[in-house]
């Protein structure tokens, strides 16, 4: 029998749903040593978290994440906060033992990415950042792909991740479901929000980044802030396109913004490597598109590959060959992952130490959108 994995989950909000589904989820289609068991959500307004908690099956609410945190009944702490929160409840959860999923990005910079990855190591408790795009199958066969060698020495990864739903100047910013907009709570734009999930990707197919050079660009200057009800200055980057040098000797560029009319959530990525290329696309989230040198000449091209076959990663866990899954199973995979990691001992990337290198490169890319120069990483 499965040894029960309480769960308390702070934030109830896009991130808070997506995790809930994977929590309750994974122990149907990935049996496990450890099941979760959703035990307390914790949100500032009471009559939001009874609801909450209704809706998705938690045991019981917190109205104060410190609160949550004395609970002994309490093994994991899932933080689905915004980004200015991350810290706070981080730090002191590892120091009240708890297990710590926390959502990307780390933190709102380095430097507090690091006092978390020092609060985590210290108290030796498991850890996990959710960038969750690692394991849509698709994209974690690219990544079984350039392992295995079959793509040869990499020389380009071109990366973009565009949406369009800043672009009114009417638009406030700060409070519920704007805080992204807020520098205070999100700490950069689409580079800690958007970048940071291409950035994640980068390193962890083609390896860490040295420097970068990069351009920035705060579009509408001033918006309504929802909180103090006054017109206050944007401090975040609306939209950033950098240049990096892989240590691998690699070259990149990553794109994204949230100006691109008619862009609802298009991350893609491609990487060019010597014997082959890959290509991935998250509006057709199940495709791999591959081209391989090695073919016969008449018949080379780039193709497609369905990845919903049994022996491709992770679908043999779920339907038969040629159906597909969607973006919210990375989550359920993402939990399974960990979970296995738990039952072995074993840390299960990314870990906040793997999330705080994603988060230096963000740092080093806007220090280059202010100064214009070549940078480098950490
Ligand atoms: N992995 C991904 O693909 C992905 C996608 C979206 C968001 N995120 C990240 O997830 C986090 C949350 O984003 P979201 O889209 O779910 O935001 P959201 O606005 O939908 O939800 C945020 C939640 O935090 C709650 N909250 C704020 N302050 C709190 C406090 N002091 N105590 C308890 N709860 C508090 C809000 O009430 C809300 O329920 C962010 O860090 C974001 O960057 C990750």
């Amino acid at each position: 029998m499965a040894k029960s994995l309480n769960i308390g989950m702070i934030g109830y909000g896009f991130m808070g749903r997506a995790h809930s589904n994977a929590y309750r989820k994974v122990s149907n289609f990935f049996p496990l040593k450890y099941q979760p068991v959703l035990k307390a959500v914790c949100a500032r307004n009471p009559e939001n978290a009874k609801a909450f908690a209704a809706q998705w099956g938690y045991e019981s609410i917190e109205t104060d994440w410190k609160q949550l945190l004395r609970r002994e009944d309490i093994d994991a702490v899932d933080i689905c906060t915004p980004n200015n929160l991350h810290a706070e409840i981080a730090i002191a959860a590892a120091k009240a033992g708890k297990i710590i999923l926390c959502e990307k990005p780390l933190a709102m910079n380095a430097k507090e990415g690091e006092k978390m990855v020092k609060a985590v190591e210290a108290a030796k408790v498991p850890n996990i950042v959710w960038y969750n795009y690692r394991r849509i199958p698709a994209v974690t066969l690219a990544k079984q792909l350039i392992d295995a060698g079959k793509l040869g020495r990499i020389f380009h990864y071109r990366a973009k991740f565009l949406q369009d739903w800043t672009i009114s100047p009417e638009l406030p910013q700060g409070g519920q479901g704007l805080w992204r907009l807020d520098s205070k709570a999100a700490g950069s734009g689409v580079t800690g929000d958007l970048l940071a999930h291409c950035i994640d990707t980068a390193l962890w197919l083609a390896g860490p980044i040295a420097n970068v050079s990069a351009m920035t660009e705060t579009f509408i200057k001033e918006r309504k802030h929802n909180l103090t009800g006054k017109v206050e200055k944007v401090g975040i980057d609306d939209a950033c396109a950098f240049l990096a040098r892989f240590k691998n000797g690699a070259l990149a560029t990553f794109e994204s913004t949230r100006y691109a009319r008619g862009h609802k959530a298009l991350y893609t990525f491609e990487v060019n490597g010597e014997k082959a290329s890959l290509a991935w696309d998250l509006h057709d989230l199940h495709r791999l598109q591959w081209f391989d040198h090695r073919d016969e000449g008449i018949l080379r091209g780039w193709r497609s590959i369905h990845v919903t076959d049994g022996d491709h990663p992770y679908m043999g866990k779920w339907w038969v060959p040629g159906l597909a899954i969607g973006y919210e199973h990375s989550f359920v995979h993402q939990v399974a992952d960990f979970l296995e990691g738990l039952a072995k001992n074993k840390p299960v990337g990314p870990t906040f130490r793997d999330a705080l290198e994603t988060q230096m490169v963000c740092d080093a890319v806007l220090k280059s959108g202010q100064t214009g120069k070549w940078t480098a990483v950490g």
